[in-house]
């Protein structure tokens, strides 16, 4: 190996130097209060985004796209640019209490950098957000928003050059975003999208995507539809053989974003692919509706839990459904836990168990060896077994 070395002369030097000794003679005695290179994060990755709903179009009854806008008027003045497959964080203020939800983006990364994102929200029952979202979003309301945020982007040196898109329902959303990515050219990958719906009429997007397929060559679109037979679309549901019909012979990765019923299933599937575990990639944003039928679920006979939480120098006792998460009781009783990706994934709200037992899915199990030591829970993906006792860290 060779190493070169670059020598200032002498004069350089010197000339430097009293550069330096210039500048410094030169600089204000007060402290600065900001530096260009932390503006400059700070725009690329902030931490709310203050904006304005421009529009907001109807795709099927209960399912809404919001187009937004940047509110310069509230100090934001562009959209943060994203990866094709991030989310968004959504914070809303009900009845006194501030709660967030994700949600993916569904617009493209060249839309955000023209002025706009778009998220598209599906009313899910018991859904607190999603139904408030829905009746009262209007064009012209303020909002915030998080920066984009979550991991479920291509990355060429993770991922195979083809991803087998599978999608369910509104979980459609980061792949509309991933395709348009790739017609922009911002992305380069061979996009395979297995798409469930339950008939034609509940497919979202559809001429969207015919668009885009026609728009490129790496982009394959096929619709699956569980409840209807119809010519020119697969008919059932998305299983390891419909995956190896499409699929290349060569490496492919895989990547599925759905409701949590899809991944039961399509994880069962997945299994019989025989694909290395890093080739396989689940977008995780979102509630867990209910431990029962997790796999792995112990159950309990307790119908209702206590749970005691120390937050700062308050301790509360609240009462729970079992079939709720510790984040979900918590907030149906108005207390707020700091919270950002709601499946495991992010940490943000970790927490400290004290006593008591709890249930933990598997696939959302986001623990490290040391909070299986030591007690550290993740309250968003936490089902209680029993009376509980924890400690937040802090609370907004
Ligand atoms: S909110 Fe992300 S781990 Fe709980």
């Amino acid at each position: 190996m060779t190493e070169s070395k670059s020598v200032m002369s002498d004069g350089a030097f010197r000339e430097q130097l009293q550069e330096r000794r210039d500048r410094i003679d030169s600089a204000s005695s007060q402290a600065r209060k900001s530096f260009p290179v932390n503006d400059f994060a700070r725009r690329l990755h902030p931490v709310r985004q203050y904006m304005k709903i421009g529009k907001v179009t109807e795709l099927e009854p209960g399912t809404k796209c919001f187009r937004f806008v940047p509110d310069p008027a509230r100090g934001t003045d562009q959209c943060a640019p994203f990866l094709a497959g991030q989310y968004l964080d959504v914070y809303i203020t009900i009845n006194g209490m501030t709660v967030s939800r994700p949600y993916s983006i569904s617009s493209s990364p060249k839309e955000a950098e023209e002025g706009f994102y778009e998220l598209t929200i599906k009313y899910v029952d018991d859904g607190l957000v999603s139904k408030y979202v829905l009746d009262n979003w209007k064009e012209g309301d303020e909002v915030e928003l998080s920066g984009p945020e979550g991991s479920f982007f291509y990355s060429p040196l993770r991922d195979a050059r083809t991803v087998v898109c599978l999608a369910g329902g509104s979980g459609i959303t980061p792949f509309l975003s991933l395709a348009q990515a790739i017609v922009d050219g911002y992305e380069d990958f061979q996009m395979i999208l297995l798409y469930g719906s339950r008939s034609e009429d509940h497919i979202l997007y559809k001429d969207k995507f015919d668009e885009l397929e026609k728009a490129s060559d790496k982009i394959k679109v096929v619709h699956v539809l569980s409840d209807e037979e119809k010519a020119g679309y697969e008919h059932g549901f998305i299983t390891a053989d419909l995956i190896r019909k499409y699929a290349p012979s060569s490496e492919y990765s895989v990547f599925v974003c759905g409701p949590q019923q899809m991944y039961r299933f399509v994880d069962k599937e997945i299994e019989k692919l025989g694909l290395q575990q890093k080739f396989v990639r689940h977008e995780l944003f979102g509630e867990i509706h209910g431990p029962a039928g997790m796999e792995d679920y112990p159950g309990t006979d307790m119908p209702e839990v206590k749970i005691t939480v120390s937050i700062r120098d308050t301790r509360k006792t609240v009462t729970g459904s079992v079939n709720d998460s510790v984040m979900q009781t918590l907030e149906k009783n108005g207390i707020s836990v700091p919270a950002s990706c709601r499946s495991g994934e992010c940490g943000l709200c970790r927490s400290q168990l004290v006593s008591g037992e709890v249930y933990v899915p598997k696939a959302v199990d986001g623990r490290r060896l040391a909070d299986l030591k030591f007690g550290g829970i993740h309250p968003c993906v936490t089902f209680p077994l029993s009376d509980l006792e924890i400690i937040v860290p802090y609370a907004k």
